[in-house]
């Protein structure tokens, strides 16, 4: 079958290559894609957030199957006009996607459903957000409720810090995503993700993964889109582990007994607190860089995977895992997430890909004259398989020595905190 896939970053060209690995995968549409989907797949100019023209070309190329990527397309309903054209697509509609669309819509949920979650309150004007912070004091963290390319989220150790976290919301840095703030309680501890595929009803958990979200090694410096991820998660023990997904179950109940139609990924950010895991937030599509580090641990075949979830027939799948350890470390262009330069090329990725257990994903790269060239910020995912933790980690870093570029940054200490026990996050 032909499918058509939406999206340009790392995640997707993880999805990508999963998908077009299948044997029922024909023709593979990327839209937009990036350097290395062009290699392998059919890149296509489309605006991602138009659903009927989304709807239209893949009813005109015979795709049987859309994968919505990235969750702006979703909170903008292009699941919703890719079903109505008769078409299956793995995504849930703008229902649905109100869990990463709205901060508020997500704690809402998690409270009337009793799951753990931190303290919070939501505010609709400036004055009593304020007065909140000053009765509830630091630290304290603050979100603007819509999308706000992860920018959205202040954990705020002084007061003062949450009180212009709260002004810079209300007046309009955020756009209207910032006119309703969630305000809630700082929680501590490791941060854990759960991807889990959902047709509604059946919910398949993935295995547990982790991302880096700082810029600077030792998780210093401005939060980024991630700088690296591993999976499985070392640290997990195996009642938080039964809890997460005790929490993401009973989720998916509560968004049947909601009556939203869910079909598609439902990704679980937690806080492996003392208490015991609790919810961060809900995304309603495969984390990135985390894709990179679940995927190529994944036996199954992804379509097959993809198509019971959209026909709602997720009961009759199993998912089969790699026993291996996966790390991927992003490179990143220098300056990232500030301002960089694009543009430079890229040289070495074949001889990368060509060491034991490594796949490089694209991110930020564009092919021109047969050249890779850097085209954004996050430019490359360097995933490395191993036996164990410290193989992936070294694979994945000696392949990175391999790959060059003008102003190339990646953090070197990717899977490190980890490594050294549950202890290091004690300090
Ligand atoms: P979110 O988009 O809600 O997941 O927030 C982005 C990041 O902010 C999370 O991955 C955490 O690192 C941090 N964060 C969010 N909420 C809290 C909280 N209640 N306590 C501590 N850190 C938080
Ligand atoms: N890695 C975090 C996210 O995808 O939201």
């Amino acid at each position: 079958m032909n499918i058509l896939l939406l999206g340009s970053g790392g995640r997707e060209s993880a999805l990508a290559t999963s998908l077009a690995a299948s044997p029922r995968c024909d023709t593979l549409y990327v839209a937009p894609g990036n350097g290395g989907t062009a290699a392998f797949a059919t890149n296509v100019e489309l605006d991602i957030l138009d659903g009927p023209a989304i709807a239209d070309f893949a009813t005109d190329h015979d795709c049987e199957l859309v994968v919505v990527g990235p969750e702006a397309p979703l909170v903008a309903g292009i699941a919703d006009d890719v079903r109505e054209a008769g078409i299956d697509c793995f995504g849930p509609g703008a229902a649905g996607a109100r869990l990463e669309g709205s901060k508020d819509f997500s704690k809402q949920l998690m409270k009337k459903y009793d799951l753990p979650t931190a303290a919070s309150e939501t505010f609709t004007d400036e004055e009593s957000a304020a007065a909140y912070v000053r009765e509830q004091g630091a630290p304290i963290v603050v979100k603007a409720d819509g999308l706000a390319a992860g920018k959205g989220v202040t954990v705020a150790v002084t007061q003062d810090e949450a009180l212009s976290a709260v002004h810079d919301c209300f007046s309009g840095k955020f756009g209207d995503s910032g006119t309703t703030v969630v305000i809630e309680e700082m929680m501590h501890g490791p941060e854990c993700s759960i991807l889990a595929v959902t047709d509604g009803t059946t919910v398949l958990p993935m295995a547990p993964s982790q991302d880096h979200k700082r810029a600077r090694e030792g998780d210093t410096g401005p939060n980024t889109g991630g700088m690296g991820a591993y999976s499985p998660v070392p640290i997990v023990t195996d009642g938080e582990y039964e809890s997460m997904i005790d929490t993401v179950q009973r989720a998916v109940v509560g968004l049947h007994d909601e009556e939203i139609d869910y079909r598609g990924m439902l990704y679980a950010g937690f806080m492996l607190t003392d208490e015991g895991p609790k919810l961060l937030e809900f995304n309603v599509r495969f984390g990135d860089p985390e894709t990179q580090a679940v995927l190529p641990r994944l036996q199954t075949d992804l379509v097959d995977v993809m198509l019971a979830a959209s026909r709602r027939e997720l009961h009759h799948i199993t998912l089969d895992w790699s026993p291996q350890w996966a790390v991927t470390v992003v490179l990143a262009s220098g300056g990232y997430p500030g301002s960089y330069e694009t543009g430079y090329e890229i040289t070495g990725i074949e001889d990368a890909a060509a060491c034991e257990g490594v796949t490089v994903y694209h991110a930020g790269t564009k092919l021109e004259d047969g050249k890779v060239l850097t085209a954004g910020g996050r430019v490359l995912n360097v995933t490395a398989l191993g036996d164990t933790f410290d193989q992936a980690r070294d694979r994945a870093y000696e392949a990175c020595d391999l790959i060059d570029f003008k102003d190339k940054y990646l953090r070197r200490d990717i899977g490190a905190r980890a490594a050294k026990g549950r202890s290091a996050w004690e300090d």
